[in-house]
């Protein structure tokens, strides 16, 4: 308390020091002095003051003022060159620092991550984990898995799994000391998809990092969910190729179908585990196809191709892999088509190729165009095998987080095609049966799943508003988010929803459905009480999925214990 008072008043004489360009910072910036470091060796250190850094879209503010220091480093035995990127705002500097993440196949995004923490007072960092090879290359092309030699690079790899988000947060908090002369009073870290696991990494490998941790989206279970990502190029592969006017007809009639289900017609799907959709309804309808400047009769093949990619990734026998499109997701994510000159063609999604030739296959030449159900299968086990270590990020034991007080706040899309919420779910229930239960898992971990959101932002249904505002009150006020003020005007007039808190959901109690006061959040409606032990929840929409003695099965069984009865 005392500190943070001692923080408070420190933080007020930043904030009131002479705002005109901040000379005396500004000239500290340019001689930026850091400490020496044991976790790697630094390459080289800049910085310089950055004033009237131009931004768009924020209607308050146009343009920022900060000292910007790069480092690059490298880690002994890797060969690395980490580009890493620190942002400390000249004026109101709030007291915090912000750590971000990436996404897909990149470590971090550099400018368009760092803005907005620094529009809101913090100091923020991004790295590269050495993915782009000194700048030279896109990480997001995943190319940098392999040596020049053609084999894995694995000092790499465990910069993308671990170890640069670590190095950057070290890096961040001695900028602060530098510049301001203090340590962030409280340090945060955000990011959605890779950026996801990233935060779910450091909760788990350096759980004294951060005291919030918001990792929306997570890509946990990487090895798994990166060839199950590239499911639905394989099955048009082997099948059909249907234009894209088809796949938004079954989503269309999914939603039709499936949202009632939960007791609000509402155009959202918020009980999936209730949907029971058959594609094969809509064989032999016609359906308007713009990009074919003509009508398309849907086809029984067409109806399977849909019915796989809903299923999820399967072995060659049909046992479980991983999960499918979420129902209701729109399918031109991971299944989408082009017509060139009248003829359809599949566009796989760049992350999943990457994946499968890259990291799996280790083939830049793999012919992406041509795997079939059994080659798929084998890659499939390949990437668990290779990479479950280093990527899984499924450690479900947080208590070295929770004893240092950090709290993890997981928001999840559930038409979110490239990474399902039933991966996130599967880890919150490994997590409250090895912590505890549910009630003490509330302690350091939240986790809402938001109906009609696609992945991380879009899709049809209510938004997350000021999630990491939340996080901060949870962490520095401790009130604790019960719900998460969602929104949207996607379809015209504005829907809210106050998003439930894992395992409850949202049920309706009648009233305006646009309204968020019309639901109410209970445990029912998607989950299966355990009468014998009140506290432990099976989640309906995991269990009820694979079949016992399935590849699934043993997986669940062998590695979460899920599937036990
Ligand atoms: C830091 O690196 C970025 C990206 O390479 C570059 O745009 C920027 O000018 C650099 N700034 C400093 C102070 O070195
Ligand atoms: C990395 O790139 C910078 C800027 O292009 C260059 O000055 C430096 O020599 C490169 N480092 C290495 C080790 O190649
Ligand atoms: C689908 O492919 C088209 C053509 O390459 C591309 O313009 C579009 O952005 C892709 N859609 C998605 C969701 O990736
Ligand atoms: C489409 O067809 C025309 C005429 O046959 C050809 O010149 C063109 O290269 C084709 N375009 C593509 C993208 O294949
Ligand atoms: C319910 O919990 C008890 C005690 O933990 C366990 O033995 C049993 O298998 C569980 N039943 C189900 C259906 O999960």
């Amino acid at each position: 308390m005392a500190q943070s008072l001692i923080y408070l008043l420190l933080a007020w004489v930043v904030v009131t020091a002479p705002s005109d360009g901040n000379p005396a910072l500004a000239q500290k910036c340019e001689s930026l002095e850091l400490p020496h470091f044991e976790e790697f060796d630094v390459i080289n250190v800049h910085s310089s003051s950055v004033f009237g850094y131009s931004i768009t879209g924020n209607p308050t503010q146009t343009t920022i003022d900060f000292c910007h220091v790069n480092v690059s480093l490298t880690h002994s035995g890797a060969d690395d060159i980490v580009l890493t990127s620190i942002w400390l705002p000249f004026h109101g500097w709030n007291g915090r620092f912000q750590a971000t993440g990436g996404g897909g196949l990149a470590a971090g995004y550099f400018d368009s991550a760092l803005i907005q923490p620094v529009v809101d007072g913090y100091a923020a960092g991004s790295t590269d984990a050495g993915l782009t090879l000194n700048n030279t290359l896109l990480a997001g092309d995943g190319s940098w898995a392999l040596t020049p030699e053609g084999k894995l690079n694995q000092g790499l790899i465990k910069n993308f799994a671990y170890r640069s988000i670590h190095d950057m947060t070290v890096i961040g908090k001695a900028a602060t000391v530098a510049l301001y002369g203090q340590r962030p009073h409280h340090s945060y870290y955000t990011g959605c998809s890779t950026g996801g696991r990233q935060g779910y990494l450091a909760a788990q490998y350096y759980p004294e990092d951060f005291d919030g941790i918001m990792a929306n989206a997570p890509a946990i279970f990487t090895p798994r969910v990166s060839p199950g990502d590239f499911w639905p190029v394989v099955v048009m592969e082997n099948i059909v190729a249907p234009p894209q006017c088809v796949f938004s007809a079954f989503q269309a009639a999914t939603v039709r179908h499936c949202d009632p289900q939960d007791g609000a017609t509402d155009g959202l799907i918020s009980a999936p585990d209730k949907c029971d959709y058959n594609p094969k309804t809509l064989v032999g309808q016609t359906v308007d196809c713009p990009e074919l400047s003509a009508s398309v009769v849907i086809t029984t093949a067409h109806a399977d191709v849909a019915a796989k990619i809903l299923e999820g990734a399967r072995t060659s026998s049909g046992d479980f892999l991983w999960f499918g499109n979420p129902p209701g997701a729109a399918f031109d994510g991971l299944a989408n088509t082009t017509v060139v000159n009248g003829t359809i063609d599949i566009v796989p999604f760049s992350s999943g190729e990457a994946w499968m030739k890259y990291f799996v296959a280790q083939d830049p030449e793999l012919d992406t165009k041509h795997i079939s159900f059994d080659t798929f299968e084998s890659l499939y086990f390949r990437s668990v095998e290779l990479f479950t270590d280093k990527l899984g990020t499924d450690n479900p034991d947080l208590s070295g987080f929770k004893n240092a007080g950090g709290k993890l706040m997981t928001w999840h899309g559930m038409a979110d095609a490239y990474i399902t919420h039933p991966g996130t779910t599967l880890y919150w229930d490994k997590l409250q049966k090895k912590m505890g239960g549910r009630h003490a898992v509330d302690d350091f971990y939240r986790v809402f799943l938001a109906p009609g959101v696609a992945h991380c932002r879009g899709g049809y249904g209510p938004v997350p508003s000021d999630p990491f505002a939340a996080l901060v009150n949870w962490v520095e006020k401790g009130e604790a988010p019960d719900t998460l003020f969602a929104s949207t005007t996607s379809q015209g007039g504005q829907v809210n929803r106050n998003l439930c808190h894992y395992p409850e959901s949202l049920r309706y109690r009648g009233g305006d459905l646009n309204d968020a006061e019309s639901f109410i959040c209970s445990l029912s409606s998607y989950n299966t009480l355990n009468m014998s032990n009140p506290e432990i929840y099976t989640v309906g929409w995991v269990a009820s999925l694979p079949v016992e003695g399935d590849a699934a099965g043993a997986f669940l069984d062998e590695e979460h214990g899920l599937l036990a009865s």
